[in-house]
């Protein structure tokens, strides 16, 4: 943990780009998230200027942690499924160093650093077992977690569940896109959550995204067998994680 005892994350999502110094004792923001739109199209320097100005309004100077909806491997962003193609194969870390006048930087998927923060401070922090966090928005992002040790780039939303891609049968957009009800929707998340606890065994569920404030209209619908429960931190999860991600130095 740094000498204070906080470090910087920033998530970065299709429609916003937010961060904010966090309190690494507790998971508790410093100061209200600072919030920047998402620049279209969404390309890697557009991203980078975007970061360097909301840096740059937070008077930090020192290391930062940032997500992607990618997979991050050393850095490098191997995926781009929901965001600019040009992300793919492009040097994050460097770019993020770069634009923030070469200081240290971190770079995770998404859902791996929200899953890093409900599991030490949120949803899943007396669980012994296996953590399996998943956010459901425009795709199905994933996070494995066992005793505190994140397994990064799970990919779980790209699973094939029946014939069908996870993400593709049960995201939150595809609820939006057809008009479903509560029930209709998630009788298609009972399904991924099947598969996956007949691979997995998880512990617990932890379901995060927007439509997780509305947790208590569809948990209670769940047909699977493992526990669900609604992530805690809601919208500072992935802020959160990857500040702890920068702090301990998780560099998937
Ligand atoms: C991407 C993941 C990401 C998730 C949530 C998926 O489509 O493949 O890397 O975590 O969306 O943003």
């Amino acid at each position: 943990m740094s000498a204070r005892g906080q470090a910087f994350g920033i998530d970065i999502g299709g429609s916003g780009v937010k961060g904010a110094l966090v309190d690494l004792a507790t998971g508790d923001l410093v100061h209200e998230r600072i919030k920047k739109a998402t620049p279209h199209p969404a390309t890697p320097s557009a991203v980078a200027e975007t970061v360097a100005e909301l840096v740059a309004e937070s008077a930090w100077d020192g290391p930062v942690g940032l997500t992607l909806p990618s997979v991050v491997v050393n850095g490098v962003a191997r995926t781009a499924a929901n965001i600019d193609p040009s992300w793919i194969d492009n040097d994050a870390r460097q770019l993020f160093s770069q634009a923030l006048g070469g200081r240290e930087v971190v770079v995770l998927n998404d859902a791996d650093a929200a899953g890093l923060a409900e599991d030490r401070y949120g949803a899943a922090r007396d669980t012994e077992g296996l953590v399996i966090l998943l956010t459901f928005g425009t795709g199905i992002g994933s996070a494995l977690l066992h005793r505190g040790e994140l397994v990064p780039n799970s990919e779980l939303g790209h699973i094939e569940v029946h014939g069908k891609e996870a993400e593709h049968r049960a995201a939150s957009s595809v609820k939006e896109r057809k008009g479903w009800s509560y029930r209709k929707w998630s009788s298609q998340v009972s399904k991924v959550l099947i598969t996956l606890e007949n691979l997995f065994q998880p512990a617990v569920f932890v379901v995060g995204g927007g439509i997780s404030r509305d947790a208590d209209h569809w948990i209670p619908l769940l047909a699977n067998r493992t526990p669900v429960v609604a992530a805690h931190l809601r919208n500072t999860a992935g802020i959160v994680g990857a500040a702890m991600a920068v702090d301990s130095g998780i560099a998937p």
